[in-house]
């Protein structure tokens, strides 16, 4: 992370989420690093006549969070996952006005379908808007470990595969992405850090329960979901900003890792923490307690993180805590 240059601002738009919510008032941190402006108050701050309904995102269970980082005079962005469905990621990405040409890479947070399920439409709306606008095409970053295809095992031992299945890189290629394989960390655009292996080291995060990948057409046991990434962004005069879209590692561990590399304090941590669902749901008070030592200026629990976890978090971080909703819009900089 030494060569991570650090950004005068990060905005981001929460393309896809698990929640939305057309009604609460903003909320910010108190001192001013972290603000949010609601889906609804951006069609105010516009000046539109109408509230048309259909105009709203729609949230589904996935995530796909834009960033983009003002470097000097300069502006990054970056894709973090393409949600559950193209037609939704397409959809959403329209009502929210997004550049498209403007995106420079496309990040992976790993093969689980409610983040690459749409990857294909994201890559090909992407890659032609910069072929439109005359850009070079748009960064494609996966981890090299592809399962053939992932599924989950209920306590009842029925075996569910994810689909849709994550499409072939050659096929992903062929939908106009510059493909870089990695599974070793590494800076894209200068500003943002996609991680490599996260060390697992808290005794309570174990992954997810009832996992599995197809190898040699057996389902194997795969709580580790091992290639997962998370992406950092360093604030200026602020922190770092960790965005992790699924957490499997552990948030815990996955912003303990991030902090240790970067040397500063964390500014905010956003994604999905995934403490909903059986066998997850009895971490929230482990992850609560060393949550709140890192001290983060804002923490903005979304997508699998599940609503008593949420609870949780708003009740035992209530200056800190900004809602993680489809359709929102995000600034991080410097108090
Ligand atoms: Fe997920």
């Amino acid at each position: 992370m030494d060569r991570l240059v650090e950004v005068e601002s990060l905005s981001v738009i929460n393309i896809i989420d698990n929640d939305t919510d057309f009604l609460s008032t903003a909320a910010s941190t108190k001192d001013g690093s972290v603000t949010y402006q609601s889906e609804v108050a951006q069609h105010v701050a516009r000046g539109d006549a109408t509230l048309y309904f259909p105009g709203f995102c729609c949230a589904a269970h996935g995530l796909s969070l834009l960033l983009t980082a003002v470097v000097g005079e300069q502006k990054r962005a970056l894709l973090l996952d393409a949600g559950p469905c193209p037609q939704l990621w397409k959809a959403n990405a329209k009502k929210l006005g997004i550049d498209l040409a403007s995106v420079d890479s496309i990040v992976l947070s790993h093969y689980h379908a409610d983040h690459s399920g749409g990857l294909p439409g994201a890559v090909a709306a992407i890659a032609e808007a910069r072929k439109a606008a005359g850009k070079a095409p748009v960064h494609l970053d996966l981890h090299e470990s592809k399962p053939a295809s992932r599924a989950v095992q209920l306590p009842s031992g029925t075996v569910l595969p994810l689909q849709p299945e994550t499409p072939s890189f050659e096929e992903l290629q062929r939908l106009g992405g510059d493909m870089m394989l990695s599974r070793e960390s590494h800076v894209l655009s200068e500003c943002f850090f996609v991680s490599g292996h996260i060390p697992r080291k808290t005794r309570y995060e174990k992954g997810l329960v009832g996992s599995k990948r197809l190898e040699d057409n057996d389902w194997r046991d795969d709580c580790d979901i091992d290639e997962e990434r998370y992406v950092a962004v360093k604030v200026k005069g602020g922190g770092i900003v960790v965005f992790s879209a699924c957490s499997h590692a552990g948030i815990v561990n996955v912003c303990r890792h991030a902090i240790d590399l970067a040397g500063v304090p964390l500014l905010a941590v956003m994604g999905g923490f995934h403490l909903g669902g059986a066998g997850l749901e009895e971490r929230v008070d482990d992850t609560i307690q060393d949550l709140l030592k890192l001290q983060p200026q804002a923490i903005l629990p979304g997508h699998c993180t599940g609503w008593r976890a949420k609870a949780a978090i708003a009740q035992a971080m209530p200056d800190q805590y900004i809602p993680a909703l489809a359709g929102a819009r995000y600034v991080f900089a410097a108090s």
